[in-house]
C-alpha cells in the first residue's frame, strides 16, 4: 500500500530513467542477432525484467548491472514462449516477430498487460501474414510459420505502435523492402527502428511511411534508450497538480510538446532549456479540454494523471480518449476523493473543485496508479493507494521521487 499525506507543494528536480515502452521493444530485438546488444539508460522496473526472463527463456544470455543490459547468444532461440511470461505484459508479444524470422516456426500464447479495455494483436497477424507467415490459432495460441519473410507494403488501418514494431522487427530479417504505411510516429518506435538501423538494418521515415530493408543477419549494437516522457510528464503533473515547481532533468522537451502546449494553456509556466523541462503552477490553474492521439498528439498514457491535475482547475475541462476503448476505470476513484467527474462514452468531463480529500483507493494499472498517487499529493489529508505493484511496473521509484520533490509518501504495509 502507499500512504500519502497531501497537500504540500512539491519543488525541486527529479531525473528522468529511461524509457520503459522503448527498452522492451529493444530486449526484443536482441532475438534478431547471436552479437551482444549493449543497451545503456534501462529503467529498473517489474516489466523489464519480465523482458528479460523472457529473453532468457528464449535462449539469450543477459546480465543486467545498474543501468546496463548487455544480451549476448541465443544461437538456438526456443520456438515456444512461456506463456507465464507473456501473459504478465502485453508487449512480450512482441517476441514472435524476431522468432519467427530467426527459428522459422514459433507458437506464441495471446499477451495479457494492463487491464484497459480490449487491446487485440490483430494488425501485428495482420502485417505478419502480409510478410509471408501462415499464422494458426488454437486455443489461445499463434503458431506461426514461415521458411523466409518477404519485404512487401503493409498498411496499417491504425498508427498501432505494437503492430509497427512488430513489423521492424520481423522485416529487419526478411528478404527485401517492407513498407509499413501509417505507422506510429511514437518516440518509442523511432528509437527501435535506430536500434535496428544500428544492428545494420536500413530504415528510411518518409512522410507517410517508413521503409526498412531486411539483412540476411544483423549484427550487434551499443544502443542509449530515449528518456521516458511519460514519467517525466508524470513528475510534471505531480508538481503542478500541488501547485509547486518541479524540473524534469535528462529529459527530452520535444516528446512532451502536447502536454507541456496544455500546461501552459492551463496557465502554468513553463520552462525548457536543452534536457531540462520546468513546470510552475501559482494559484489556480484554468480548465482545457484535451484529446488523445497517436504521437505527437497528447500521449493516452498521460491522460490518467492529466484528469488528476484537471480536477482541482477552475472550470469543466473535457477529455477525450481515442486511443483506448475504456481507460477511465480510476475515475470512481478519484469522484471518491471529491473530484466532480462524470464518463460520458469516450470522454471524461471535470469540474474542478478547490480541494480534493484523502480516501482509500485502489490502482488497477500503471498510470491509473499515477492519477491516483497525484491526486493523493493534492488531496487535504491522507490517502492510502492499494495496487502499487501496478505503478512498480512502469515507474522505478514514484514514492522515493516524489518525497525527493517534498511529498510525504511512503509504502506501508
Ligand atoms: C503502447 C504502449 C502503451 C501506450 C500505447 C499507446 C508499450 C509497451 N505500450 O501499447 O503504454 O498506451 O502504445 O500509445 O509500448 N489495436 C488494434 N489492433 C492491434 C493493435 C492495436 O486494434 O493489432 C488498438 C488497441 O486496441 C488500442 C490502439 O490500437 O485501442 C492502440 O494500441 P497500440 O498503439 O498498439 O498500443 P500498444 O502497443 O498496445
Amino acid at each position: 500500500m502507499i500512504r500519502v499525506e497531501g497537500g504540500r507543494p512539491l519543488r525541486g528536480t527529479v531525473r528522468a530513467a529511461g524509457s520503459k515502452n522503448a527498452v522492451l521493444p529493444a530486449v526484443m530485438a536482441s532475438l534478431l542477432t547471436t552479437e551482444p546488444v549493449i543497451l545503456e539508460n534501462v529503467p529498473h522496473l517489474l516489466d523489464v525484467e519480465s523482458a528479460v526472463a523472457l529473453a532468457r527463456a528464449l535462449g539469450k544470455e543477459a546480465t543486467w548491472q545498474d543501468s546496463v543490459i548487455v544480451l549476448t547468444g541465443g544461437g538456438e532461440l526456443a520456438q515456444e514462449a512461456p506463456p507465464a511470461l507473456v501473459q504478465r505484459m502485453r508487449a512480450s508479444f512482441l517476441a514472435l516477430g524476431p522468432l519467427l524470422a530467426r527459428t522459422k516456426e514459433a507458437w506464441m500464447p495471446l499477451p495479457g498487460g494492463c487491464a484497459i479495455g480490449p487491446r487485440p494483436v490483430d494488425l501485428h497477424l495482420m502485417g505478419l501474414r502480409r510478410l509471408g507467415a501462415s499464422l494458426d490459432l488454437r486455443g489461445g495460441t499463434v503458431h506461426a510459420q514461415a521458411a523466409r519473410l518477404k519485404g512487401t507494403t503493409v498498411y496499417l488501418d491504425y498508427p498501432s505502435v505494437g503492430a509497427t514494431e512488430q513489423l521492424l522487427l520481423a522485416a529487419a530479417l526478411a528478404h527485401g523492402t517492407t513498407s509499413i504505411v501509417n505507422p506510429s510516429r511514437e518516440p518509442e518506435v523511432v528509437d527501435l527502428a535506430d536500434l535496428l538501423a544500428a544492428m545494420g538494418a536500413e530504415v528510411t521515415w518518409w512522410g507517410d511511411r517508413i521503409t526498412i530493408c531486411g539483412q540476411a543477419s544483423l549484427g550487434g549494437a551499443v544502443h542509449r534508450v530515449i528518456p521516458d516522457r511519460v514519467e517525466a510528464g508524470t513528475y510534471v503533473l505531480a508538481g503542478a497538480i500541488t501547485r509547486g515547481e518541479v524540473t524534469v532533468e535528462g529529459a527530452r522537451p520535444d516528446h512532451l510538446d502536447a502536454l507541456l502546449a496544455k500546461l501552459s494553456e492551463a496557465g502554468a509556466t513553463v520552462e525548457t532549456d536543452g534536457d531540462r523541462i520546468t513546470v510552475g503552477v501559482d494559484g489556480r490553474p484554468e480548465a482545457v479540454n484535451v484529446q488523445t492521439l497517436p504521437y505527437p498528439g497528447f500521449p493516452t498514457d498521460l491522460q490518467p494523471p492529466m484528469i488528476a491535475f484537471l480536477s482541482t482547475a477552475r472550470g469543466r475541462s473535457t477529455v477525450r480518449e481515442t486511443v483506448f476503448a475504456s481507460r477511465f476505470n480510476y475515475v470512481g476513484a478519484l469522484a471518491r476523493m471529491g473530484a466532480q467527474i462524470r464518463v460520458s462514452g469516450d470522454t471524461v468531463l471535470t469540474d474542478g473543485v478547490e480541494t480534493l480529500r484523502g480516501a482509500e483507493v485502489e490502482a488497477t494499472d500503471i498510470r491509473a496508479g499515477a492519477a491516483l498517487v497525484l491526486a493523493a499529493l493534492a488531496a487535504a489529508d491522507r490517502t492510502e493507494i492499494r495496487g502499487e505493484e501496478h505503478i512498480a511496473r512502469g515507474y522505478a521509484d514514484l514514492p522515493g521521487g516524489l518525497r525527493r520533490l517534498g511529498a510525504e509518501v511512503w509504502a506501508a504495509d
